[in-house]
């Protein structure tokens, strides 16, 4: 590990950046599975697909850094509810796909528990003392939603609304409830880097007229933006003259301009990136310290803008940011390299980041 404390000067024209080392270092990669990824806010899945009473659908939370078995249930009443999956009695993983029922059946031996997760009856229990207590029941894991989005903490550091707000002030407008789901806009990509180079790369537009050709011909890299909040970012861009843009409300700051993409960054590793067509949402999940997996998923509100603009030609633009992320892992091994510095006017999302990151794992 390296022992020297993680600190980022508060004054961008001042800091450099994270050491290289930092990314390559596994203490401090095993140090962010409780200190980032377990009290932050992660996306689980689209709510609706609980689709009526009895709906329960288990899911594993950031498999590879928490690991953690969930089941979402939806009670008769339509209640969502996340719940721990680990049994109250010897700890087996309880639903096992997802379906409908009354109630929730350990496998194992029989353990019975409602959709709101208390026990309702055990076989062979009669005469333990202080059966059921309220341990018994299976744990509630904190959730919120955002339109159709499901979210989940472990332990969160923070409200999710602390989260949420700059999304919900700038796009609140947008009808998510009529955003359907597109499975076939919907993939995910592995590759040799840490998660947390990934984010530094999307949080810059700095690299667009360089990275990316085609994105750079559809939008007006002259007046792309950053904007800072306490655990987000917003980065907007807007179209060239002839590429789709949105049909903005009057209450939109935005009112009047041509935006083609706005680009939000949630703490640690969430990106919702809002286009005139819909939303693609990129979960960025840790794999090792150099290995990354991002979640894309789409839904789609527009269809006949799909293919044309800042929010086409996705896969593309991934590739290439790929590129350079994983050459960049090869980079901060070097031993000629330490830190770097940052741009005022391209980077305050990555000195950000940073600052929140070194803030957890100092
Ligand atoms: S582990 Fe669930 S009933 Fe025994
Ligand atoms: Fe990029």
């Amino acid at each position: 590990m390296d022992a020297r404390p993680l600190v980022i000067d508060p004054d961008i024209t001042r800091a450099s950046t994270l050491p290289g080392s930092f990314y390559t270092d596994t203490d401090r990669f095993e140090r962010s599975r409780e200190r980032v990824f377990a009290r932050s806010w992660q996306w689980a899945l689209d709510a609706r697909e609980l689709d009526g009473p009895g709906a329960h659908r288990p899911l594993a939370l950031l498999p590879g850094v928490l690991d953690e078995p969930l089941v979402f249930t939806r009670d008769e009443a339509g209640v969502l509810a996340c719940l721990s999956n680990v049994c109250t009695h010897r700890a087996n993983a309880i639903v096992a796909a997802p379906g409908r029922s009354r109630a929730l059946v350990c496998r194992y031996h029989g353990r019975r528990f409602d959709l709101a997760g208390r026990v309702q009856s055990m076989p062979c229990f009669e005469g333990v003392q202080g059966f059921p207590a309220p341990s018994d029941d299976l744990a509630r894991v904190p959730h919120a939603e955002l339109g159709p989005l499901a979210f989940v903490s472990a332990a969160p550091e923070h409200a999710f609304e602390r989260l949420i707000a700059p999304v919900r002030e700038r796009v609140g407008w947008l009808p998510l409830d009529a955003f359907t789901p597109a499975p076939e806009r919907s993939r995910a990509y592995e590759f040799d880097a840490h998660w947390a180079l990934y984010c530094d790369n999307y949080l810059e537009g700095f690299h667009i007229p360089f990275l990316h050709g085609g994105l750079n011909a559809v939008i007006e890299f002259e007046s792309y933006t950053t904007e800072l909040f306490e655990l987000a970012t917003l980065q907007i861009a807007r179209s060239k003259p002839d590429e789709p843009a949105f049909d903005l409300p009057a209450s939109s700051p935005e009112h009047g301009e041509r935006i083609g993409a706005y680009y939000f960054w949630l703490w640690p590793n969430l990106m919702l990136n809002f286009y005139p067509w819909g939303l693609s949402l990129n979960h960025v999940q840790p794999l090792g310290v150099a290995r990354t997996r991002v979640v894309f998923q789409s839904w789609i509100w527009k269809p006949e803008l799909c293919d044309r603009g800042a929010g086409s030609g996705l896969h593309t633009v991934e590739l290439e940011d790929e590129e350079a992320v994983v050459a960049v892992q090869r980079g901060v091994r070097s031993r000629f390299y330490s830190a770097g510095r940052y741009s005022p006017a391209q980077e305050a999302g990555v000195h950000h980041f940073h600052r929140l990151l070194a803030e957890r794992l100092a």
